[in-house]
């Protein structure tokens, strides 16, 4: 059995051996021929060192994981020289930030919890561990399930959202999506970052989170129990202070919350430096301690980049900060792994299938499938579908920039095969309808520049379309809006203008993105606003203004074509907000599932200066047909705390047009053991509706949506209560009922 065969492994290695085991080094594969290393900034040199670095420790055998090689003859030399060359050769096992595909780069996270379908997110992520198992990785360090209710943190772009129920679903399909059975065409999923990352004061990155223990359990963990519930193998621990703890080093909330509350089984690995940071973090007072907290807290496996914290765990037995059970734990889960996927039979990958998998038109056409799917309609009073343009115009940068379309975090693309929004624009319209192209303004640069431009395997993108004169780019662009029947102008933010150290004190259209849009409107022709972006942006005058707004996104290699097949109606736009969407930055974070006020009517009271309701509502998006909610029902008035109960509603499409909608149920209980949100989201599902047809949607509640964690009981709880119900298109759903839930035994 696996059992016997770690046991009998673990049995025959040296502690060394062991603490190697435990450890991942960064490897960017290996170092150029005839480059001289020595002539190269200090920093670069040492990455470039790297490849000496592991294949030293490998032949020690200290080495148990590499991450960030993409590619399967590289994979291959380095499985190898470990296997070759180390005393029990046992596998490596390759790790790498499979975040949203590989060669074939599907749209955003956010924008794929957008479209609130988990069957394509499963879909997508199954396509992307295909990708990564052809490329030799074994391990996505994904999904990325961190609550994220700040617009202005960056890596809201790679989050589920806001909600822990939409983000419960995304994530167990996430994880479906990577590991299934894992077959050979499969990888491990690393859910992460845990936990609380996303709670980061103010919005900036790795900064400490204070959540509390009923935020935490009912909110940033939900999401976590979904993926270890669905089987994921592999946790990553995050950065930051986690109520004054660094998380990698906190045993209460690697062992006591994961263990023990959330039952996982599989192994822990730290988020890159995490260890040793805890030095810098004042913490632990140096690597040994460091070191010995993260192994006694729980943690398995440290993602090392320079200069492994891991390789004192000999140190740290010996002076017995750690014992020789906890390293032998650690260990047992990372062979467990290893023999899970099957790496001690088949370390190897074929080299030779490898570039059609990662081509494959199949997996091309899903992204531009997902991208569709993810797309919101925003506002339109008239102007799409566009299907009586005769001219088009295109307008900004990003429409003509590829790098941009596909978003950040990734790393195995190949720019050239993306279809830009412009390009997507101009295939679809044919010969028949005139397309003219202006770039607008430029968007400045970041002003403190992205650590991950320098990994970026194509950093030339980043200067795609750059306008050297605004003011002439502004004139021009409006002339040639002037002259066409409608203009399409696609402004937001540059693709590492969002992401992993990419928070933003604002939320405006960086540089002179809204003047551009302002010109454009007053030319007359209507202007069609699609948005490239990672988080909601200050839209407010655009809302106003414009005639139609699409939020696109960054949507992927096949972004252009599902962004123009939405465009002409070809689909009906059905992706619906994951994110409340502020009017103003002054006013985040802003969530829909606040807490009631003792003054629920207190506008004005909140802000005198502004609304305290959002721009756009979490769930809320349009489409081009019209949907009509009627015959909301119960199966029962009363039920009993613990019964089950469904909820129904004929859902009609009352338009000529075929589309999907997203049918949204939100609970709110009037009293009990603490308060409750004003509205939470309990039930979804995304139905296709024919012109003309009525569907009716069930849902089925009971316990598991209707306990909270109690901060009054420090328990789980299902209160006796009365509770609202609506189902509805968005979070402000007006269709409502009600139902009373008894103490046991009370029930008719
Ligand atoms: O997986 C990532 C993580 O999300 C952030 N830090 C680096 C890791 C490896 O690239």
């Amino acid at each position: 059995s696996t059992d016997a065969r770690v046991e009998d492994l673990l049995s025959r290695m040296t502690i060394e051996e062991k603490a190697g085991q435990l450890t991942q080094y960064f490897c960017f594969g290996e170092v150029p021929e005839g480059l001289d290393v020595d002539s190269l900034p200090p920093e670069h040199q040492a990455f470039l060192r790297q490849p000496q670095m592991v294949e030293a420790a490998a032949a020690r055998g200290g080495v148990g994981s590499l991450l960030f090689i993409k590619d399967a003859a590289v994979a291959n030399r380095y499985q190898r020289k470990v296997i070759d060359g180390s005393r029990h050769g046992i596998p490596l096992l390759f790790g790498f930030d499979v975040i949203h595909g590989l060669r074939t780069v599907f749209p955003v996270p956010l924008a794929q919890a957008a479209s609130w379908d988990p069957a394509i997110i499963e879909a997508a992520q199954q396509v992307a561990a295909r990708e990564a198992r052809a490329s030799g990785i074994h391990w996505s360090f994904a999904p990325m399930i961190d609550i994220a209710r700040d617009p202005r943190w960056g890596r809201i772009v790679e989050s589920i959202g806001e909600d822990p129920h939409l983000g419960s679903a995304v994530a167990a399909a996430q994880v479906r999506g990577f590991q299934g059975d894992l077959g050979a065409d499969r990888v491990l999923a690393g859910p992460k970052h845990f936990a609380g990352y996303g709670a980061a004061r103010g919005g900036r990155d790795y900064e400490d989170a204070d959540v509390s223990d009923a935020e935490l359990r009912n909110v940033y963990l939900p999401p976590f129990k979904a993926a270890i519930d669905a089987g994921a193998a592999n946790i990553m621990s995050a950065y930051m202070d986690l109520n004054g703890v660094p998380a990698s080093g906190n045993a209460w909330l690697l062992t006591d919350v994961l263990r023990d509350e959330l039952e996982f089984t599989g192994f822990v690995v730290s988020d890159a430096n995490a260890v040793k940071s805890m030095e810098a973090q004042h913490f632990a007072e140096d690597s040994t301690d460091a070191a010995a907290r993260a192994i006694r807290a729980g943690l398995d496996m440290e993602m090392a980049v320079m200069d492994p914290a891991f390789d004192t765990l000999p140190t740290a037995l010996e002076k017995g900060l750690i014992t020789e059970e906890q390293l032998d734990t650690a260990v047992r889960r990372v062979l467990s792994a290893k023999f899970r996927l099957g790496l001690f039979e088949n370390p190897f990958v074929d080299e030779d299938t490898s570039e059609a998998i990662l081509t494959a038109t199949s997996h091309r056409d899903l992204a531009q499938h997902v991208a569709e799917r993810s797309v919101v309609l925003l506002k339109n009073e008239s102007a799409l579908p566009l299907r009586d343009a005769a001219s088009i115009a295109v307008v900004g940068q990003l429409a003509d920039s590829k790098r941009d379309t596909l978003g950040p975090w990734v790393f195995g693309h190949v720019t050239e095969e993306t279809v830009s929004i412009l390009e997507g624009i101009r295939s679809r319209a044919g010969d028949g309808i005139r397309v003219d192209y202006a770039p607008g303004v430029g968007i400045p640069d970041r002003v403190f520049p992205s650590p991950f431009d320098a990994q970026d395997p194509d950093p030339g993108g980043q200067d795609i379309g750059v306008v050297d004169n605004d003011d002439a780019g502004i004139e021009n662009a409006a002339t040639v809006a002037a002259a066409a029947d409608v203009a399409i102008v696609v402004v937001g933010e540059r693709q590492n203008q969002s992401g992993e150290t990419a928070s933003r004190s604002t939320l405006d259209l960086p540089g002179r993105q809204l003047e551009l849009v302002q010109k454009l409107v007053e030319t007359g022709t209507p202007v069609v606003v699609v948005l490239m972006s990672g988080r909601p942006l200050d839209l407010q005058w655009i809302a106003e203004n414009a005639s139609s707004i699409i939020q696109a996104w960054y949507p992927g290699t096949r972004g252009g074509d599902a962004i123009a097949s939405v465009l002409f109606g070809d689909v009906s736009p059905a992706g619906r907000l994951p994110v409340t969407w502020p009017r103003h930055v002054g006013q985040v974070p802003l969530i829909y599932s606040h807490n009631r006020t003792f003054a629920p009517e207190n506008q004005g009271k909140r802000y005198w200066n502004e609304e305290s309701t959002p721009l756009y509502p979490f769930g809320y998006g349009l489409s081009y047909a019209s949907f009509d909610y009627t015959n909301l029902s119960l199966s029962s008035d009363t039920v009993a705390i613990g019964d089950r109960f469904a909820v129904s509603v004929d859902v009609t499409n009352t338009s000529g047009v075929d589309a999907d909608d997203v049918v949204q149920l939100y609970i709110h209980q009037r009293y009990g053991s603490s308060s409750r949100p004003v509205r939470e989201l309990k039930g979804f599902e995304r139905v296709a509706l024919a012109a003309g047809e009525t569907r009716t949607v069930t849902f089925g509640l009971g316990p598991d949506e209707l306990r909270h964690w109690s901060a009054a009981t420090k328990t789980w709880v299902q209160d006796a209560t009365t509770l609202d119900i609506w189902v509805g298109a968005d979070s402000t759903a007006p269709l409502a009922t009600v139902l009373t839930i008894t103490a046991n035994g009370d029930s008719k």
